[in-house]
């Protein structure tokens, strides 16, 4: 496969990542107290807000590869933090989160509130049935009002591609993106990183199959990015209906043939289809979809025989997966992921509100 310019750079990271991430996993296995942020004690990033200088985190489009690994580094504390009794730290006490979900939403909202709420934060959910978009509202006068109430962070989901960034523009406070339309759901593309390296202890040389609605889906998107810039293989499957028609610009091997997409992968991320997002028949029918695309025990088999299986939710059993992929023992990730979801989450909103707490260095 082809290596990209940044790989060398990624290699040494990489490695220099597995030996702390060992020594933190002995770490939280003989120790309560979650391990201190190792990130620039280790010298692996500019000094302060230099590791991270962005506002808001719109996409991982943007995002230089040593930023996407700060992002995973700072989760690996609150990964130790929520496995322990007490969760809850008071770092972002007095500030005030709001969740403005525009499209519905139970794992990504229930996992901000929960990521808001650990680290001390007052955390608000405003939902769209509820809003008064529905009375007409438009979305900058929805932003403005937002503003004015003086959010710390405001997290938003859209139907609409764009959406979250006109609204970023619009706000004085960081914007964090929950997904926006078909564009990109960036803090999924990261806690599925962070799940991949927790099981495999790096992304250089990995081969990770992602297949199913790879025109319409945001975390297609966001992984393709998050993958390729941290040094993966990505290959990306799907119906010849499902596929852009410039998927190579992503740096990913494109395949029809499921079972050539699978032959020795380390990763197999399945994706549902998005039927919100289809105008039209993009698959003759769902048990000839399953038949084509659907991950059976079978199918997995032509996989590595460690192969870790992930899926972003919400599944639909005997459609893209089957139910005895989706439960299997020691092979699916998908528990992990919700898990690392939480801590990816808690790592944004803690950074990205470090300059509004005046945190030394981000100030
Ligand atoms: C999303 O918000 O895009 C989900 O996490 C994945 C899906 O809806 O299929």
């Amino acid at each position: 496969m082809p290596v990209h310019s940044t790989d060398k750079w990624i290699v040494t990271q990489s490695r220099l990542m597995r030996r702390v991430h060992r020594f933190k996993s002995l770490a939280s296995m003989t120790s309560q107290t979650p391990p201190a942020p190792t990130a620039q004690a280790a010298g692996r990033y500019p000094a302060g807000s230099a590791a991270f200088p962005h506002g808001g985190l719109l996409g991982i489009a943007g995002l230089a590869p040593h930023e996407i690994l700060f992002l995973l580094d700072e989760a690996e504390q609150w990964v130790d933090l929520n496995r322990q009794p007490k969760k809850r730290v008071e770092s972002l006490r007095g500030l005030t989160i709001i969740n403005a979900f525009f499209e519905n939403s139970t794992r990504t909202l229930l996992s901000f509130e929960i990521a808001g709420k650990r680290l001390g934060a007052d955390v608000v959910n405003m939902q769209a049935a509820t809003s008064s978009v529905k009375k007409g509202e438009t979305l900058i006068d929805t932003a403005m009002t937002l503003n004015a109430m003086r959010a710390d962070a405001i997290v938003i989901r859209h139907a609409s591609s764009g959406a979250v960034r006109l609204i970023a523009g619009k706000v004085d406070c960081p914007v964090l993106n929950a997904g926006d339309g078909q564009h990109e759901h960036p803090t999924q593309g990261l806690l599925d990183a962070l799940t991949i390296r927790h099981a495999k202890g790096t992304f250089v040389g990995l081969t990770v199959t992602i297949c199913g609605d790879i025109l319409h889906s945001r975390v297609a998107r966001s992984n393709m990015l998050a993958l390729t810039a941290l040094g993966a293989n990505v290959r990306v499957c799907a119906p010849p209906a499902l596929m852009p028609a410039d998927i190579e610009r992503m740096r990913v091997t494109p395949f029809h043939d499921f079972d050539t997409a699978l032959k020795g992968a380390d990763v197999v991320m399945m994706l549902r289809l998005q039927n919100e997002r289809m105008q039209g028949q993009f698959i003759p029918s769902p048990r000839e979809y399953r038949h084509l695309y659907g991950l059976s025990l079978d199918r997995l088999a032509k996989a590595a025989p460690d192969a870790l299986v992930m899926h972003p939710g919400p599944m639909n059993r005997g459609i893209e997966i089957d139910s005895n992929v989706a439960d299997l023992v020691g092979r699916s990730a998908i528990t992990t992921q919700v898990e690392m979801g939480v801590a990816i989450r808690m790592a944004c909103l803690e950074v990205l509100t470090r300059k509004a707490r005046a945190v030394e260095g981000w100030a």
